[in-house]
């Protein structure tokens, strides 16, 4: 398990998991996820900790249609030390019906294949998101979250709002990391 956690890890943002003991807690997700509101450009305001990403700034998810119902999902990131941006494709789909908002998200090019979950817990669309992943693995279970906002630096309220979803949800902030999103590249952005 801890090879995979290593590969997964040095993947990029997406793939960030920090395992802990225990089962993976009860959340709730929206009731149901309109794919063509989510789509474009997200930038990762904050993060769940991993050791892993220490290093990484300027994080990105750009949702776009994939093939079959599906959502393709470009992140990058930029390394603090080499400023040198990386990024994965990733490739979502509901695990249910076609607006389900728990989503299962594969990487077709990574060497291994594992595919990770992504639920949405909560978004308006136009300003915030909040996703969790959570695999159990026995005694472990591998947790990540993400707080996406659609402005690079965004406002406060934006950001009072994604910490009501996780509150709502008792998932720790004491666990997440503000992503620096300054001196970022600007070609794409
Ligand atoms: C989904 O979002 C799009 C774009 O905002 C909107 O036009 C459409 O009506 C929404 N669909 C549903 C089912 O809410
Ligand atoms: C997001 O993905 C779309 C579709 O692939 C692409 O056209 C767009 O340039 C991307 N935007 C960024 C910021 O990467
Ligand atoms: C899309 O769905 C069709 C029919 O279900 C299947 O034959 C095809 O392989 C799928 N394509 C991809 C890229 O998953």
């Amino acid at each position: 398990m801890l090879r995979i956690i290593v590969i997964l890890s040095f993947m990029g943002s997406s793939l960030a998991l920090l395992p802990t003991f225990g089962i993976c807690p009860e959340v709730e997700t929206i009731e149901r996820l309109n794919m063509t509101a989510f789509m474009g450009k997200w930038y990762e305001a904050e993060r769940y900790f991993s050791i892993f990403e220490i290093g990484a700034k300027c994080g990105i998810f750009n949702y776009s249609t994939g093939d079959n119902g599906s959502l393709r999902i470009v992140t990058s990131q930029t390394s603090v030390l080499t400023g040198i941006e990386s990024t994965l494709e990733g490739i979502a789909r509901p695990i249910g019906r076609a607006d389900d908002p728990k989503l299962t998200v594969a990487y077709p090019s990574l060497p291994i294949q594992y595919p990770t979950p992504q639920w949405v817990l909560g978004t308006d669309y136009d300003s915030y998101a909040v996703l969790w992943s959570c695999t159990n693995m026995g005694v472990f279970s591998m947790k990540s979250a993400w707080v996406l906002t659609r402005d690079r630096q965004p406002p406060v309220p934006v950001v009072e709002k994604a910490y009501q979803i996780l509150d709502k949800n008792h998932i720790s902030r004491a666990f997440f990391y503000r992503t620096d999103q300054k001196n970022c590249p600007t070609k794409r952005n």
